[in-house]
């Protein structure tokens, strides 16, 4: 494995070490750089002693974790990606769109939307960057068992004609640019022609190929996959759609269910806390944008504070950089709440939940 050999460079990494730690998901040198001592001695069972020092090589070989001048983050952050929600009020109020390269929690009770806005992102997340999207590919982790390709291929064939003539262009090799404008692609979805629909179905295959689905079944279970999307982000890397969104749809269901009382309320902080760290390390790395879902506290260990308040408290509320907040209206209308978010002003916004995806008002 070449990356095996990269880690061999290290000083005090042999060929076993290497080994352990290929094992243990750390393939390149900057995942070793950005690990903590506790975390690499524990996932990769080595000393903590050694793990301190293969820490510290791979930071000076990766040029990591040392002290950055202001222009250097301003390098970094000139790189974050806006991934657009394609819901013009929406992305006006997160300044653009849900930036990369941090975690962006979106909380509200059930059947507000946060599954929908997930399936959405991971549409969007695939269209060429002057149609609001990274031309990457997406990590869903899917924990509540909602993930619904058919709803992915809903919103694909709800992309405006536009867009969709420009992506059967990129994606299906077989159409020229006047076969495609021929096709009528910004038709109503029962006008369009047989053969129009018959390519949005090859389209469809396309988008479905770029979501890499995996199904958490416990909440242990889903910090692995955590770790997993992260060699899955190392894979894709060099591929023509690399991993630009992460998303982990619900992020707490399971913590929630199985750490019950408020006895077991430390570990599940602590290991919420790691699973996130994973996540934005994954964004960081990979200049990636996060999306975790979180419901509302609404049962009665709510006693004490807001009912309204996103499950996993402070923890969640440090490594999360944007906070949305969705709150059913009439019908299929959407109240979308910036909490807090850096740089930007609180807001709301207004999007409907159709069966096209997510629209404006
Ligand atoms: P929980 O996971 O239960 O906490 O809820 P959630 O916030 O994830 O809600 P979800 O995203 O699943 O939103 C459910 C709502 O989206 C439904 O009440 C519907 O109004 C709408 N919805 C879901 N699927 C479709 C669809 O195929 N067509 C249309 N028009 N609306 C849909
Ligand atoms: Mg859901």
């Amino acid at each position: 494995m070449s990356s095996d050999e990269d880690l061999q460079q290290l000083r005090g990494v042999g060929s076993a070490t290497a080994d352990k730690l290929a094992d243990a998901g750390y393939n390149t040198v900057k995942s070793v750089a950005v690990a903590s001592p506790g975390e690499l001695s524990e996932n990769a069972g080595v000393g903590d002693n050694t793990a301190e020092k293969i820490i510290r090589a791979a930071r000076q070989e990766a040029d990591v974790g040392g002290f950055e001048t202001g222009s250097d983050l301003l390098e970094q952050r000139e790189k974050i990606g806006k991934l657009q929600t394609l819901v013009p009020e929406v992305d006006d109020m997160l300044g653009g769109g849900i930036e990369t390269q941090s975690i962006t929690e979106t909380y509200g009770e059930f059947g507000s939307g946060k599954s929908q806005f997930t399936h959405q992102l991971a549409v969007n997340v695939q269209l060429p960057e002057e149609h609001g999207g990274l031309e990457q590919s997406a990590i869903f982790i899917d924990t509540e068992d909602t993930f619904r390709p058919e709803r992915i291929a809903q919103m694909v064939k709800g992309l405006e004609g536009e867009v969709l003539e420009d992506v059967v262009r990129r994606d299906l090799e077989d159409y020229d640019k006047e076969d495609v404008e021929e096709l009528d692609l910004d038709e109503d979805i029962e006008e369009l022609s047989e053969e129009a629909d018959e390519v949005l179905d090859d389209l469809v295959d396309e988008f479905l190929e770029r979501v890499h689905v995996a199904k958490a079944f416990n909440s242990n279970h889903q910090i692995l996959l955590a770790e997993k999307a992260r060699d899955m982000a190392d894979d894709l890397e060099d591929s023509d759609f690399p991993v630009g969104l992460v998303a982990v749809d619900s992020l707490t269901a399971h913590f929630r269910a199985e750490y019950v009382g408020r006895g077991n309320l430390a570990n599940r902080q602590q290991k919420l806390n790691k699973h996130m760290h994973d996540i934005l390390r994954v964004a960081t790395l990979h200049n990636a944008a996060a999306v975790v879902t979180n419901q509302v506290q609404s049962n009665p260990d709510a006693m004490f504070g807001d009912p309204t308040k996103p499950v996993g408290g402070n923890i969640l509320g440090h490594t999360s950089t944007f906070r949305i907040y969705i709150r059913k209206s009439k019908k299929d209308k959407r109240i979308i709440k910036l909490v807090d978010a850096p740089n930007l002003p609180d807001g709301e916004s207004v999007l409907r939940i159709k069966e096209e995806g997510l629209k404006p008002e």
